[in-house]
């Protein structure tokens, strides 16, 4: 995979939350898709692996990415004075080409690749509805940038719910009222999702396994999914990470 220099136009905090803006003229990024980045400047070896990260949003010639910052590498991206390398878009990410409206949900702190797929709706005049959850323990710094950059959205606090993805797909409502779910999120998001929407309505996961090489060849992010009845695996980084919610086999 080959990794690009990229000038670096500014780094906003937001809670535990890095938005890191640069410049991009490459290929634009689909909404779902994801970028490797690793800081330029980092002659040591740990973190070995860029790290996987969606594109959070794209306009003229500025990428963002919106991250918390969990372990070593996030903490070295998120460095005042770190250079960045990224790659090109990789991967699947949602398809967009039916009609609306269509609901897209972020669980967790796990929202970043909405906001790029909600402009991209906006342009081709798909209505949509946007639920972000602010989970329990969320900085208020973080639900400040939500209420701020997802003006429209419905923000779903779940602290003291006994099951935030329940709370915020209550919040959601009547599902057959969408023509697509479009879902970000926790694993558990996920699966409540999926189950939810089982025979209801179509719904385009954006999953968040572990990658490595994130080129198809070590198969170290490969799901469990059905193909003609049968239990195969697809690998995240290439044939994913965004995965219609019936074809996986969970
Ligand atoms: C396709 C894809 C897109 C992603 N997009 C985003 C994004 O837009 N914003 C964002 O904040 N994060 C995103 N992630 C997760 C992000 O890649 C990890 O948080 C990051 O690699 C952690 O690196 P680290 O060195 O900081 O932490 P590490 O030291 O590697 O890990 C710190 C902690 O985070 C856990 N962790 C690491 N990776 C994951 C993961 N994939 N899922 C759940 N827990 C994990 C580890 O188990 C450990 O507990 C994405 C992951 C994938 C696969
Ligand atoms: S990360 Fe290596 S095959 Fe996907």
């Amino acid at each position: 995979m080959k990794l690009h220099p990229v000038e670096v136009l500014g780094r906003e905090e937001h809670g535990r939350h890095v938005l890191l803006r640069y410049r991009w003229t490459g290929e634009a990024p689909r909404p779902g898709q994801f970028v490797m980045a690793r800081p330029q400047n980092h002659a040591g070896l740990d973190p070995f692996l860029p790290r996987p990260l969606f594109a959070h949003d794209h306009e003229g010639e500025t990428v963002s990415l919106l991250f918390e910052v969990r372990g070593r590498g996030t903490a070295l991206l998120a460095g005042e004075d770190a250079g960045l390398l990224v790659s090109a878009p990789l991967g699947r990410g949602f398809g967009t080409e039916g009609s609306g409206p269509v609901a897209l949900i972020g669980g967790g702190v796990w929202v970043s690749p909405l906001k790029l797929l909600s402009r991209r709706l906006k342009g081709s005049g798909v209505g949509h509805d946007v639920y972000l959850e602010v989970p329990e323990g969320a900085p208020e710094a973080y639900a400040e940038f939500l209420r701020t950059r997802y003006e429209s959205a419905a923000l779903i606090e779940t602290g003291g719910a006994s099951d935030p993805p329940r709370a915020v797909l209550d919040r959601v409502g009547e599902l057959s009222g969408y023509a697509t779910l479009y879902v970000s999120g926790t694993a558990e998001t996920l699966q409540a999702a999926k189950h939810a929407a089982e025979g209801v309505v179509s719904a385009q996961l954006a999953l968040r396994e572990r990658m490595a090489c994130a080129n198809g060849s070590c198969y170290g992010c490969a799901v469990p999914v059905w193909e003609a009845g049968e239990k195969t695996y697809r690998r995240a980084c290439v044939e994913g990470p965004v995965f219609r919610a019936e074809a996986l086999a969970w």
